[in-house]
């Protein structure tokens, strides 16, 4: 398979938003390419802008200036090539685990047969470890399992892109680890273009090829990007404590102590 580079292009987004106190430059020029299979996080201070910048790749806000283009095709609204993954993962309660996966494919394969959709929705359910629970309500599963049905229904749909929003922050730590696991290996066999915003460090360091850093706001923008240079494939067990992992994270830790409120 060819990569295709510059897979993703954001090119000078800003966003305003109207507040009872006149206009907000919440983000401004923006530029950040994305090669196809790439896995960037995004980081830095709550309230920077990191949520904005996702929803509008995700065509959830619309643009107050610049542009993007996903796969040579500019985005201008929500679409099934681009699945979103936020920190809970907001399932039907009356659908089992299968059925909340089975929906989202009725619009991605809509000439495969019912029966077809479910068997890739359980496929998908095994690969995030939740081959037992499949017929279970989402008020029978554990956050972190709930989570996991959020990130299969998201592969499940072989969108162009994954963007995930704090996927694990509403997690406890070892769920947190073991979900990690379950996303780098996912991403690690299907190589889905992935955009992570995380307020965790070693979880970016961990998982990215690149790390995006924001300034604070308004008018946030990139202010450094740390590319990392840990060889894939990835184990938690060698990768924390590798010295490339250790000086990758204090580089990043060291940008967010002193962020600049714009950058240079
Ligand atoms: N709908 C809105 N109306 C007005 N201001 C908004 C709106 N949405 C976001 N903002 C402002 O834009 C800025 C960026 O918000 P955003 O949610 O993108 O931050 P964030 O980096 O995702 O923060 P956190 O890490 O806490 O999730 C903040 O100052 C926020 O108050
Ligand atoms: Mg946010």
């Amino acid at each position: 398979m060819t990569i295709q580079k510059n897979y993703l292009e954001c090119w000078r987004l800003r966003k305003e938003f109207k507040t009872e106190r006149g206009r907000f430059v919440a983000v401004s020029d923006f530029t950040l390419n994305m090669d196809e299979g790439e896995f960037v996080s995004i980081i830095g201070h709550s309230g920077c802008g990191k949520s904005t910048v996702l929803s509008m790749i995700a065509g959830l806000h619309n643009l107050n200036g610049g542009g993007i283009v996903l796969d040579r095709r500019e985005v201008c609204d929500s679409g099934p090539d681009r699945a979103v993954v936020f920190q809970s993962p907001h399932l039907l309660p009356w659908l089992t685990a299968l059925e909340n996966v089975t929906l989202g494919l009725e619009q991605v394969e809509p000439n495969k047969r019912p029966s077809e959709r479910a068997e890739i929705a359980a496929e998908w359910l095994k690969r995030v470890g939740l081959s037992e629970s499949i017929l279970k309500k989402p008020a029978e599963l554990s956050q972190g399992m709930q989570q996991r049905v959020g990130i299969a229904r998201a592969f499940a749909l072989k969108p162009k892109m994954l963007l995930l929003d704090e996927p694990f922050g509403m997690l406890d730590s070892l769920t947190r680890f073991e979900l990690q696991d379950v996303l780098l290996d996912v991403w690690s066999r299907h190589q889905i273009t992935t955009l992570m915003v995380t307020h965790d460090v070693d979880e970016a360091v961990l998982l990215s090829d690149r790390i995006v850093m924001m300034t604070n706001g308004p008018e946030a923008t990139i202010g450094a990007i740390e590319t990392i240079a840990i060889p894939r494939p990835r184990h938690r067990d060698t990768v924390l404590e590798s010295e490339c992992f250790l000086s990758h994270r204090s580089q990043v830790i060291e940008f967010l102590e002193h962020p600049l409120l714009k950058a240079a």
